[in-house]
This record gives structure tokens, sequence and C-alpha cells, in this order.
């Protein structure tokens, strides 16, 4: 397979490119997604009331922050790419991470794509054409696969052009968030309405299993800050950019959240949020007039970003796991002209137009919180086991043990409510998990011989058709 070794002395590697905006712009792209605009009604409904609903928005912006001041450690003591699976596989060995990949390959990454882009599909057509469901529904999907394969193309040809794009429309998408606090403030004053009045704590449900659930919607909405992780070694000094970045994102998307969510309250009562199909456009029609057609525009483009973000982000993963060997080699090529990932970003794409052809995808929706829910679990057992196991390792940032204790705590929390709320799905999410076991065993641990020599026919016809070869392996 010499062929498709990188000839030079330097290697053929994915570059450093990611600056410390890219970073912010990858976390904060990918966690807010359409949800802030389309669904925020998910806390309100187990919160019961207005003034604890943001409460929780408050306190599950911290928790996730706690969360990701972990993976900050572990991104540092770990700057591989991969994210949870270099950090699982580090702690508890290949099978563990293995897993994580093969759940990543079948629900993780697929379903949160294709969910992204029919989003994104449907409030492009919603806006400029209406006609039969059927056309409709087939038109949506057309879309969406056309998105995806618009965003992989970026993705292929150039990595600056891929995080320009992120840039720019997580940019977009605080613009919008910010045009909507600002006029619901400037309502505030207008009507004097106030926000803290004793009305606001009005119907709160103390019960513990709604708090539990509010929390569970709350975190939700946080989901996507371990992307950065992904990408470590494609960031520039990444002992100080990981870190920095993390430390901006998340405040800066809690303060956000809770400020759109107060811009709301102060146009819609309660009730309208909760009947409402998508907040956001229910506030724009009563408070943006003529101009309200700019909500739609704005969920268009913040899909769009989120896309480009796990798009750009996951593709890595897949990547990271093909060069471990534990997916085809051919994934872990690289393209010698444009230094980008290529066979992995198409087998990405591939995977989620699949997905898009799915009638149900939403429903797999409630296997990637449990499943994900899970992995963290495993990745933050993985820093307190490090700690303990390798304590004099080099912590570039090591945060105070009571942080990563009380995360963990936090994923207990997270793994176990849904076992109560949705036994069914999280039987199945584990059997999918388990799945992975004789996987495994057959195709990488024993894998026979005349499998090899496929893959390595198969590895060689990619690099070819993809003008790539492989990273060289001298790098520790
Ligand atoms: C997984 O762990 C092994 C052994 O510690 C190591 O050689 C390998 O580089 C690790 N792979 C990744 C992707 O972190």
């Amino acid at each position: 397979m010499s062929s498709i070794k990188s000839g030079s002395s330097d290697g053929i590697k994915l570059k450093k490119e990611l600056g410390l905006i890219d970073g912010v712009g990858i976390i904060v792209g990918v966690i807010i997604g359409s949800g802030i605009f389309v669904s925020p009604k998910g806390v309100l409904m187990s919160a019961g009331s207005v003034g604890f609903g943001l409460i929780i928005w408050i306190l599950s912006g911290l928790l996730s922050m706690i969360g990701a001041l972990c993976y900050a450690e572990l991104g540092t003591m770990i700057p591989k790419s991969g994210g949870d699976y270099a950090y699982i596989n580090e702690s508890f060995g290949p099978l563990p991470a293995f897993l994580y990949l093969w759940v990543g390959l079948l629900i993780l990454v697929p379903t949160g794509n294709a969910i992204t882009a029919l989003t994104f599909a449907q409030y492009i057509l919603q806006e400029m054409w209406t006609c039969t469901p059927a056309l409709q529904y087939g038109a949506v999907r057309l879309l969406a696969a056309l998105v995806t394969c618009l965003l992989t193309f970026i993705n292929c040809y150039n990595v600056k052009w891929a995080t320009r794009v992120q840039d720019i429309f997580t940019g977009t998408k605080i613009l919008a968030l910010v045009m909507i606090i600002a006029s619901g403030i400037y309502m505030m004053f207008t009507t004097g309405f106030n926000v803290f009045s004793e009305k606001a704590m009005e119907g709160t449900r103390t019960e513990p299993g709604y708090v539990a659930l509010a929390f569970y919607s709350g975190l939700f909405s946080y989901s996507g800050w371990n992307y950065l992780n992904f990408v470590t070694e494609e960031l520039k000094d990444p002992y100080r950019n990981l870190p920095r970045a993390i430390i901006i994102s998340l405040p800066l998307v809690t303060v956000i959240y809770v400020l759109t969510n107060l811009a709301y309250y102060v146009v819609l009562t309660k009730e309208e949020v909760l009947k409402s199909p998508a907040v956001a456009i229910t506030f724009g029609d009563k408070v943006f007039g003529s101009m309200a057609w700019t909500i739609p525009f704005f969920v268009v483009c913040s899909t769009f970003g989120a896309l480009n973000g796990a798009i750009f982000a996951s593709s890595r993963l897949f990547f990271v796991g093909a060069r471990q060997g534990h997916l085809p080699q051919a994934i872990a090529l690289i393209n010698v002209n444009y230094y980008t990932p290529v066979p992995s970003l198409i087998f990405l794409c591939v995977m989620s137009i699949v997905y898009l052809l799915i009638e149900d995808v939403y429903i797999l929706i409630d296997y990637v919180s449990f499943v994900e829910a899970l992995f963290t679990l495993m990745s933050v057992c993985g820093l307190l086991w490090l700690r303990y196991k390798n304590p004099q390792a080099n912590r570039p940032i090591k945060v105070n043990i009571i942080l990563p204790i009380l995360f963990f705590v936090i994923c207990i929390f997270l793994v176990t409510l849904p076992c109560y709320v949705r036994p069914m799905e999280v039987g199945i999410g584990l059997l999918i998990i388990i799945s992975g076991i004789p996987v495994y065993y057959i195709f990488i641990e024993k894998r026979a011989p005349f499998l090899d020599r496929i893959g390595d026919k198969f590895t060689e016809t990619c690099a070819k058709m993809f003008m790539c070869v492989l990273q060289e392996r001298k790098d520790s």
C-alpha cells in the first residue's frame, strides 16, 4: 500500500487552521440550532411557570458549563481529535471507544444532521411555496439532501471556507437573537410589562418528577458543547484556544438563551408560548410587523450554520476512528490538494441522506438524548479514573475535583431519568450499543486476512478516485 502513503517528509496531515473565533463559532453555532426559535417550551411545560422556567434555563447553562470545563481538562490532557472517542479510548480501552463510534455512526450523527437539514428545508419551503402535502414532503427531503451535499462540498473543498461559513452564520444567529432581545426590551419599556411580578411564579411545579423533566429539556437545549473537542488537532494552540473557546461560548449561549426567553414572555403570555408551533415566528408576527419574514429567514440561517458545524466536526470523528483501525481505512484518507478528509465527509453525507429517507426520523431523537448522556457519563468517569490512575499526567487545565464529581452526578441523573420515562427507547438504545460488540470482534479484533485485502483494494481505489493519501503514522 506504499503508493497511498504520503511521500513528502512532512507527511500530509489536517492543518491547524482554527483560531479562537472559529472555535467559538463551532460551539455556539452547533448548540444554537433551531430550538430556541421553534420550541423553547419543553422547559416551560414541565416547570409550570415562567419564573421557574427561567431559573431552569440559567441552572442548565451553569451545569453545561461545568461539563464543558471537564471537557477542557480532557481535551488539553489528551489533545487528540475525536472528543469522547479519544477520551473513552484512553481511559477504558478500544472496545468502549468503538461502541461510541458505532452509536455515533448509527444514531447520533446522521439523526442530528438529518433533522437539522429537514428543519432548514421546511422553513425555506414554508415561506416560498404551498402545495399538496405529498409534494411538499418530497420537496423538503430533496432540499434537505441538497443542502447536505452543498455543505459537504464546501467542507471537502476548503477548511477556510467551511470555517468562514461557520463564523458568518453563527454571527447571523446571534444577531437575530439580539434583535429579538432588543425588541423585547423595547416592548418592556413601552408597555410597562414586568416579568418579575409575583405572577411569574404562578403555576410552578415542584414535584421532583417535573423538575427533573424540566432540567432534562433545559440541558438538552445546551447539547453540542463538546463538538469543538472533535477537532482539537486542527486548533491553533489548542492548550489556549480550546479552554478559551469553551469559557467564552457557554456563558454567551446562557445569556442569549435566558434573555431571548425573557423577550418572548414580554410579548407573549404563557399560554401563547405553549400553543405556538414556532415561538419566534409568533413573536415576530406581533412585534416586527412587515419585517416578520426575517424570523423564518433567521431560522434557515441558523440551521444552515448548525449543519455546517456538525458536518465539519463529526467528519473528524469518523476520520479519527478510521485512523485507529475502527472503520474502513479509506475513511482515514486525506485529499492531497485541499488537506481535507474527503472520504470521511462523503461517507457522512451518504449516511445523513439515508436517514432523510426514514419517514419518522424524529422518533430517533428519543434515543439520541439517552445514548449521548450515557457516553458523556463514560467520558467524565474517564476523567475521574485518569485522575486516580494517572495523577502525575500533564494536565494544562486541571479543574477542581468537585466539578467532575458534580457533573458525574448530573450525568447519572440524565441517564437514569429516561429509564423511568421511556423504558422502551432506553432498551432499544442499549441493544444498539450492545450490537456493536459482535461487530467489534468479527471485523476488528479477529479480522480475517481476506477482509484486509478487500479493505486495501478499496482504500487504493478511493485514494485514486479522490486524490488522497493516508496520514503518516509517525506523529505521537
Ligand atoms: C487509543 O489508545 C491506544 C492505547 O493507549 C493509543 O495507542 C491510540 O493512539 C488511542 N487512539 C486514539 C484515537 O486516541
